[in-house]
């Protein structure tokens, strides 16, 4: 996509002509480009929207909608087994994944959540903040005298997987296999697969089950005081957490504790380089960083869609969906509903009591909420701080292919 073409819902892509019902095909190379034009016309002409694409399935864009799905228990992860299968068949994705407390209900969900929310309190993450600015620092350090870098390759990859390593126990040194690792992991939080992408999906879970299997067997052996430790002493304490249980949510902590935070702090910063007024703003009130980052939650979501099944029959807008029926929330298309935001489009750093839906809502809210948040404010005010001149280096962006997680694959600037 040009970097002139402004990344707003007005502009008509190929793909989508005005006379032709609007459908959801997130496989379209513009769609990947920019969905929002497409999200637009799903909320004015079809909110609730029933998919061409994927069988027995609905698509929300309207911000009431989908956070009262989000909200309601009605709506939950009966069906995310079914769901896995239908895509992926038996295999490692299926076994690990209905084992995430992300895809389960009560009481497992909150079984599961419990055992690891300590950990992810606001108070707890403030104790990393020294932490993680010092991990700025240094890998910035490391750019800094080349006057050019890829903020991807540079901190907005390395951050999350440093901090999430050390919360968890990982060791850093195999910080490149994980790079290798998460595309195909984002790639299987997909709704369309492709038998290559199946393939791909089985191959890296089940490396990753090898890996901390083995990391899960040394640290029995000589416990340090770390996340998966504490993990292990709960698992051995009894029926707490299973073996499989404890290997899942150890692959989910450490997926979900990457990907979607490198894209917070690329698409945050490909905001920021797009309206220089705001970047000057932020740069010039660096105090501003905490509603500066929400705003890019808002406006360039990393998770861009979720999904809940029923087992009720349920009327929304107009529409009846049958037990069995799975519903699709776009989250990304809800922080840009006009009913919720005024002049959605814009990009605006000092937006007040911003309720976006970027980290999901009711019992499944990002559990990593707060330490994304650290990072990629302190990631940002330190790009800005010393690196003003800081500018992109060529008028194209690439997406990276995968939908649900939306994000840069390079992000080359010079400073
Ligand atoms: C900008 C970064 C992030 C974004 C946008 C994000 C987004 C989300 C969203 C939308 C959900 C809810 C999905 C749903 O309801 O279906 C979620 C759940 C979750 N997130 Fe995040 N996340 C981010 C970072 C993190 C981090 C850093 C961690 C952990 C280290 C994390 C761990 C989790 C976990 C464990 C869940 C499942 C919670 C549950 O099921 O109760 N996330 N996240």
């Amino acid at each position: 996509m040009s970097l002139g073409a402004s990344l707003d819902r007005s502009s008509q892509p190929l793909g989508l002509a005005p006379q032709l019902p609007v459908e959801f095909n997130p496989l379209l190379p513009e769609f990947i480009a920019n969905p929002y034009p497409f999200y637009q016309r799903l909320q004015t002409e079809d909110p609730v929207h029933r998919s061409t694409l994927l069988p027995d399935s609905w698509i929300l864009t309207r911000y009431a909608d989908a956070a009262m799905v989000l909200r309601d228990p009605r709506f939950g992860r009966q069906d995310a087994a079914r769901f896995f299968q239908e895509r992926f068949g038996a295999g490692p994705v299926v076994d690990v994944y209905t084992k995430w407390m992300l895809f389960r209900d009560p009481p497992d969900h909150t079984r599961l959540r419990t055992l690891v929310s300590k950990a992810f309190t606001p108070r707890a993450i403030e104790n990393l903040r020294p932490r993680i600015q010092i991990l700025v620092d240094e890998l910035l350090g490391a750019v800094q005298a080349a006057g050019q870098m890829d903020i991807m390759n540079a901190i907005a990859y390395p951050l999350p997987v440093l901090v999430i390593c050390e919360m968890l126990g990982v060791p850093a040194k195999d910080r490149d296999v994980f790079q290798a690792w998460s595309g195909d992991v984002a790639r299987t939080l997909d709704p369309i697969q492709t038998p290559e992408t199946v393939a791909r999906g089985h191959a890296v879970v089940a490396r990753m089950c090898d890996y901390f299997r083995e990391l899960i067997a040394e640290l029995r052996h000589a416990p340090k005081d770390d996340l998966l430790s504490a993990m292990i002493v709960a698992e051995e304490q009894g029926d707490r957490l299973t073996e499989e249980e404890l290997l899942a949510n150890c692959i989910l902590l450490f997926s979900a504790g990457h990907e979607t935070t490198v894209n917070l702090i690329g698409n945050g910063m490909l905001a920021l380089l797009r309206y220089p007024d705001q970047r000057k703003k932020l740069a010039e009130h660096p105090e501003l960083i905490e509603s500066a980052v929400e705003e890019f939650l808002r406006y360039e979501g990393p998770v861009q869609i979720t999904g809940r099944g029923t087992q009720h029959d349920i009327e929304i807008g107009g529409k009846q969906i049958k037990a069995g029926e799975r519903i699709f929330t776009i989250l990304a298309a809800a922080n840009r509903d006009p009913a919720q935001f005024p002049d959605p489009d814009r990009l605006d750093i000092t937006r007040r009591e911003s309720r976006h839906l970027a980290f999901g809502y009711g019992i499944h809210f990002c559990l990593g909420a707060a330490l994304a948040r650290l990072e990629a404010q302190s990631a940002i005010n330190t790009m800005l701080r010393r690196m003003p001149r800081l500018a992109l280096q060529t008028d194209t962006v690439q997406w990276r292919p995968a939908f649900t997680l939306r994000g840069l694959q390079e992000l080359p600037v010079t400073f």
